[in-house]
């Protein structure tokens, strides 16, 4: 573990070198195994170098090749394998202290063409199925913590989907496929996997009774994935009971695809929400005893799959397409027990003013100034101040220049003084607080002869205002 130990420390400090002015963001790795969950990240084998190697080295402790390990990238064509990106995410995984997620081994797509068009008989296809989940697996034996032995086995009403293996050879392919994965690496972790299971539905419960079949049968499962692909403002709410319902039927669980896109643009106000709600899915997992970790699929905007999926839609992981952390990425790490303050890119949760990450205040103000009666020489003004910042105001000196030789003779609610030109005003005792949002008003007579045009320009602690004369 000390190799282990040094070697994520180095790769912190490229980090550190590639984005100086996030050396002090926390490292979700870290945070997560402190909670005794891993944290893990879909990875493009072609990119594991520079700043996105760094980062997805320093920052996850498991990696899911997104698509290397999948049917049609490793036997292109029957019988001639190409493993090169499955092994390089592999000895990327083992470089920098991390875990693998397999993923997948039987799935409807992604097969390759000689197997998604060929025909073959029953017994034929079972064979050449069962033989792909040796071969793959007996490869990376001891290597892969959890594998994805089957994905996406269900239709949205929560019925068996029609995939090649299920119309050839039933609902059994799935028994078989278990079955081979467990005799070639009795270690690892074997998982079914699937999306729009992640809340409470027809489809969840679909997977909820296709599970106690399997265990029932004596069928080699050891978890369930829930793949996570949200969309912005429709995380389910019942995603933590559904995942402690699963755990209770004697499984692991794990969040294994997390992204929650938006429509683009993405504004603050969607990014603070998705701060949210990356919290919510981290706080879900942390709350199943069961849930053994969470992976998101990327971690950068430029290695997501929804633009291509969905148009008009992204932003959906924790770090920007520049590699800068997202008010997201801040969000894990708060669920994680983070309590630092990751600046202006870490904004508080509606609700939570105490958030370490509160955005830094801002100060501003406006200024209305009215002459309320005016005479031969003299005239009457009345000024309200506003507080137009984020951080309360406590005192304050009001200033302003007359534009045609006025002067203030007698002033209420404030101390008026005059220096040439420059009038100065300052707070009273009792309205020296003005709260954000807040204004306080005062009011003098003041002398003029030839005009009486009204001030231009404030200043309040020295800072311009916005005037707005009326
Ligand atoms: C996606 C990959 O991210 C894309 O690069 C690829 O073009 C399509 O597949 N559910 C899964 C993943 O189980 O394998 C999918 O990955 C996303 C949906």
């Amino acid at each position: 573990m000390a190799a282990v130990s040094a070697l994520t420390a180095a790769a912190v400090a490229v980090v550190g070198l590639a984005a100086p002015a996030h050396a002090a963001d926390p490292v979700l790795r870290d945070l997560a195994a402190a909670k005794g969950v891993y944290y893990g990240t879909a990875v493009t084998s072609s990119k594991l170098s520079g700043t996105y190697g760094a980062l997805a080295g320093a920052q996850f402790d498991s990696i899911t090749p997104a698509n290397e390990m999948k049917w049609g990238t490793v036997e292109p064509n029957r019988g001639s394998f190409d493993w090169a990106g499955a092994d390089r995410v592999v000895n990327f995984a083992e470089a920098n202290g991390q875990r693998v997620r397999g993923h997948t081994l039987v799935w409807h797509s992604q097969m390759p063409n000689w197997l998604a068009n060929g025909s073959f008989s029953n017994t034929e296809l079972r064979t050449i199925m069962t033989d792909h989940v040796t071969t793959e697996v007996t490869r990376y034996r001891g290597r892969i913590d959890h594998w994805d032995v089957v994905n996406e086995p269900l239709n949205e009403d929560g019925t068996m989907r029609g995939s090649k293996f299920y119309n050839q050879l039933g609902e059994s392919y799935i028994a078989d496929a278990f079955r081979a994965a467990r005799a070639a690496d009795p270690a690892a972790k074997l998982y079914i996997n699937d999306y729009n299971t992640d809340g409470t539905g027809p489809k969840s419960n679909g997977m909820y009774s296709l599970v106690q079949r399997l265990k029932a049968q004596g069928v080699p499962i050891d978890g369930v994935g829930f793949q996570g692909h949200l969309i912005l403002g429709q995380v389910p709410s019942t995603l933590q009971a559904n995942l402690q319902r699963f755990a209770d039927l004697g499984v692991e669980v794990a969040v294994t695809e997390l992204d929650i896109r938006m429509t683009l643009p993405a504004t603050d106000a969607k990014l603070t929400q998705q701060k949210a709600e990356y919290k919510a899915v981290t706080n879900a997992c942390l709350a199943v005893a069961r849930c053994e970790g969470v992976t998101v699929w990327g971690f950068t905007d430029s290695d997501s799959w929804i633009p291509d999926v969905f148009p008009g839609e992204g932003a959906a992981t924790p770090y920007d397409a520049g590699f800068q952390p997202k008010p997201a990425y801040y969000g894990i790490a708060e669920a994680l027990g983070w309590t630092g303050d990751g600046g202006p890119g870490d904004p508080g949760d509606p609700g939570d003013p105490g958030d370490p990450g509160d955005p830094t205040p801002t100060t501003g103000c406006a200024v209305a100034y009215a002459v309320q009666s005016q005479w031969n020489t003299g005239f009457t003004a009345g000024v309200t101040v506003r507080n137009t910042g984020t951080s309360p105001v406590n005192g304050w000196t009001l200033r302003w220049t007359w534009p045609s030789g006025q002067s203030v003779t007698q002033a209420w609610n404030a101390t008026v003084s005059q220096s040439g030109a420059q009038a100065t005003a300052v707070n009273a005792a009792h309205n020296a607080a003005i709260a954000p949002g807040g204004s306080v008003t005062f009011g003098f007579n003041g002398a003029w002869s030839g005009g009486n045009t009204a001030p231009g320009a404030f200043t309040l602690n020295g800072a311009a205002c916005t005037a707005a004369v009326s």
